[in-house]
């Protein structure tokens, strides 16, 4: 009796203490002006109900609260907007007190330096190094012709294999990335490399608590062993006499015109930045095309006539240029059906410089937004049949450039690398499908949030076409 009586007081006690905080959280962030919502626990907020439901979070609270409301997750007070036109505008207006605002386990793992931590004139700069070696002239001029060598030697033994397309799509463009970026060819390094990169995209996706077992603390050690390599590298460059035709060199001599020269730990932050940023991204997509492929084969009966009307047009050695890439409309349409319904980014992050009022809330100085975009990719007045698997509905070029479409993010944070990732999927599609056929071994099991993922792989059997 007096044990269970006991064991009652306690859970009571709990109860009061848990109710306490819950309110206190509320009470602490309670402040006239703000939009509806709910804060959760002290430091905690709801990043765990956000991080563990996902959609089914933004659903539940937009139906509670509307399409804008406060919450409390990863480490800040954040206004969550689901609405499309807020969204753009949000987007376009940097300048009016809406920055980049990415959680402080980002910031600390990606670099004081990294793009999307500097405004004003140092974003600018940035920016209009990383567009000299990544936007749509370099792609044209270089980097397609680079892809399709890559392409051929990587896929040129695939036939009478399984091979899981996760990992190999993730080996292929980090090998491929690194290659571009700091010239790294060799196994080894790339391997070694992998493992700390999913650590660090783990890690910018979880709370800033370092402790030893948390995916932040492991975050943070991978980003230690990426920055020795790439010190490493650096030192290497600077005492060679010879020098590589690659975009770290082309960063290391800096920019005359411009007169931009960043520090070396200026370049190790670009340097992580572009390989995160394109490497996951990209990779991510080609998997899924090709599931989305198989799921649907007058899709893939499709692509590959296109493809093959480019192949047949060009000699075996003849490689792909910017006109066969223009060409691809089907394929595009694909990629971005692809990119619609296996959202790899599903919003992105703005911190307030000011007080700023949006729809007749103040959101106070300081505070996130998080722009989700996610939402949109499935409302059914932009695309009818919103789950359905439809590439043919993006042949109409206006959905591409519709306002709402922010699967690249809008305004001057566009993503500079939006053109190279549609090539690179491209020409690895060229090749795939004109050389192979595959069929799925076994259940794939699929998650989309927080990342797009097949736990336990996505295995294919394949052969010769
Ligand atoms: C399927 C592929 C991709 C998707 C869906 C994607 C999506 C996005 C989005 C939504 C943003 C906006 C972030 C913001 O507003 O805060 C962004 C920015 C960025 N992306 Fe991409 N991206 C892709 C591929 C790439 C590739 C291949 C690269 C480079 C190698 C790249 C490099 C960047 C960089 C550096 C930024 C920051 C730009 C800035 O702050 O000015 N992305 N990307």
């Amino acid at each position: 009796m007096v044990v269970l009586e006991l064991v009652l007081g306690l859970a009571l006690g709990l109860l009061i203490i848990c109710c306490g905080l819950l309110k206190w959280n509320e009470v602490r962030y309670k402040k006239k002006g703000l939009p509806p919502g709910t804060m959760g626990w002290p430091v905690f907020g709801e990043t765990t109900q956000f991080l563990k439901q996902g959609p089914d979070f933004m659903k539940k609270q937009r139906a509670r609260y509307g399409d804008l409301f406060k919450t409390h997750m990863l480490g800040s007070p954040t206004v969550i907007c689901l609405d499309p036109e807020l969204n753009r505008y949000i987007l376009m207006n940097e300048g009016k007190g809406l920055v980049p605002g990415y959680p402080k386990s980002m910031q600390d793992l990606m670099g004081k330096w990294n793009i999307s931590c500097v405004h004003g004139a140092l974003h600018k700069s940035e920016r209009s190094a990383m567009l000299s070696r990544i936007g749509p002239n370099m792609v044209k001029e270089r980097l397609m012709s680079e892809f399709d060598e890559f392409m051929r030697t990587h896929l040129s033994s695939w036939s009478g294999k399984v091979i899981d397309i996760q990992a190999k799509t993730e080996e292929l463009w980090l090998l491929s990335t690194l290659k571009q970026i700091v010239g790294i060819r060799d196994d080894v390094t790339t391997k070694e490399l992998k493992s700390e990169l999913m650590n660090l995209v783990i890690g910018t996706l979880s709370l800033p608590i370092n402790f030893p077992g948390t995916n932040y603390h492991r975050g943070f050690q991978a980003r230690r062993k990426i920055v020795s390599i790439l010190e490493k590298i650096i030192k290497e460059r600077k005492a060679s006499p010879s020098s590589q035709d690659d975009m770290l060199n082309s960063l290391l001599r800096g920019d005359d015109a411009t007169e931009t020269k960043f520090s070396d730990e200026q370049i190790i932050d670009l340097v992580i930045t572009m390989v995160y940023s394109g490497f996951e991204t990209v990779s991510t997509t080609t998997m899924m095309t090709i599931k989305y492929l198989y799921d649907h084969p007058r899709a893939l009966e499709e692509i590959r006539n296109e493809q093959f009307a480019i192949r047949n047009r060009k000699s075996p050695e003849e490689k792909l240029d910017w006109n066969d890439y223009k060409s691809m409309n089907f394929t595009r349409a694909v990629i971005f059906e692809t990119l619609r319904l296996a959202t790899v980014v599903n919003g992105v992050l703005r911190q307030t410089t000011k007080d700023v009022e949006l729809k007749g809330y103040v959101i106070p100085k300081g505070w996130r937004i998080y722009v989700y975009t996610r939402e949109i990719n499935y409302d059914p007045s932009m695309y009818p049949q919103p789950l359905d698997f439809n590439p043919w509905r993006w042949l109409d070029n206006s959905m591409e450039s519709h306002q709402h479409f922010l699967v690249f993010g809008g305004g001057g944070r566009l993503c500079p690398g939006k053109e190279l990732g549609i090539v690179e999927v491209s020409t690895f599609l060229h090749h795939f499908v004109t050389k192979y056929r595959w069929e799925e071994v076994g259940s794939t099991k699929l998650l989309k949030f927080p990342r797009v993922e097949a736990p336990n792989g996505l295995h294919i059997r394949i052969w010769d076409y």
